[in-house]
């Protein structure tokens, strides 16, 4: 499905058009959107943004248009794109998934799903979906039926064993997995003698996480068999490098492009220029080379 393997990660390029004047965004692999509800959501309570050594914190909650505005405003603009368009998904009970999936199906301009499973699932008291391998498998069983769109599921760091997760999610019927989703964090105003995000916590991003992003990546593609997406801190093309060669097909680039809007496309570019130093014309090769 893609020509090149650098994504743009969900919540941190909007819809695309946002970026569209800045650099040539239809030359990226795929454009993946803001978490998309049933229901349009004005987010968490300011401050959403918090900044630490090498990291973001955020608290957005979730804010988008909703799902109509999306296939009536957005959709059409993507149909004229030669970039595919994934949309991010996003609910509270396991029948909000199914919804979303049924209505995106079939909409001109939308090429895939992303399943955000780092969701509080609110039947279960509030726990992620993607914290356990069966509500994991649930969500993503369910949205498979609802859906002939391609399935990404995007696994969340905030679990005792992602691998599990991972091969319950490959098992459910996935498409491919894309990870990992922000970890859990917090910082306080010592000052204010308050948490300095308006929702207490948020989700840590940006290159203090790339450490632990790469492993889960090297970890999943060692025990599934399906396309793995990475996707935590990254930066550079070497970064980019550093999960392919752990085993990803594809990755993301997400806070990067909050200090350099033109992120995704560098690191294409970068990946590009490794691959003609070192000879290598199918990014196929370098899939896995860094595993032991
Ligand atoms: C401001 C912000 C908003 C985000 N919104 C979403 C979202 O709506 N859905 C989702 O699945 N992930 C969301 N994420 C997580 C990113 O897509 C990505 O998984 C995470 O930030 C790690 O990658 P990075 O370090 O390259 O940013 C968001 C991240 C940030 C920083």
């Amino acid at each position: 499905m893609l020509t090149n393997p650098v994504m743009t990660a969900s919540g941190t390029f909007g819809y695309g058009t946002e970026y569209s004047h800045l650099f040539d965004i239809e030359q990226l692999g795929a454009i993946v959107c803001k978490g998309t509800t049933l229901e349009p959501r004005e987010g968490s309570p300011q401050p959403r943004l918090a900044e630490t050594p090498g990291g973001l914190l955020n608290s957005i909650g979730l804010q988008n248009i909703g799902v109509e505005a999306l296939i009536k405003e957005k959709a059409p603009v993507w149909a004229g794109w030669r970039v595919p368009v994934i949309v991010n998904i996003a609910g509270e009970t396991v029948d909000d998934y199914a919804r979303l999936a049924g209505l995106l199906d079939g909409v001109a301009g939308i090429s895939g799903l992303e399943v955000n499973i780092s969701c509080p699932n609110i039947k279960a008291g509030g726990a992620e979906f993607g914290a356990n391998a069966d509500s994991a498998a649930g969500v993503t069983a369910t949205v498979k039926k609802a859906t002939s769109l391609p399935v990404l599921v995007k696994l969340t760091p905030n679990t005792t064993d992602i691998v599990r997760v991972a091969i319950a999610v490959a098992e459910a019927g996935a498409d491919a997995i894309s990870l990992i989703n922000t970890l859990r964090g917090m910082a306080i105003d010592i000052n204010g003698r308050k948490p300095l995000l308006g929702s207490t916590s948020g989700g840590l991003s940006g290159p203090a996480i790339k450490p632990v992003a790469l492993y889960m990546v090297y970890q999943v593609a060692g025990a599934v068999d399906l396309p793995v997406v990475g996707c935590g801190g990254i930066t550079t093309a070497s970064d980019a490098i550093e999960f392919i060669m752990a085993g990803a097909s594809a990755v993301q680039v997400g806070t990067a492009g909050f200090t350099n809007p033109r992120a995704p496309l560098d690191v294409l570019e970068g990946i590009e220029q490794f691959m003609e130093k070192e000879g290598i014309n199918d990014i196929k090769e370098l899939i896995g080379a860094g595993r032991r």
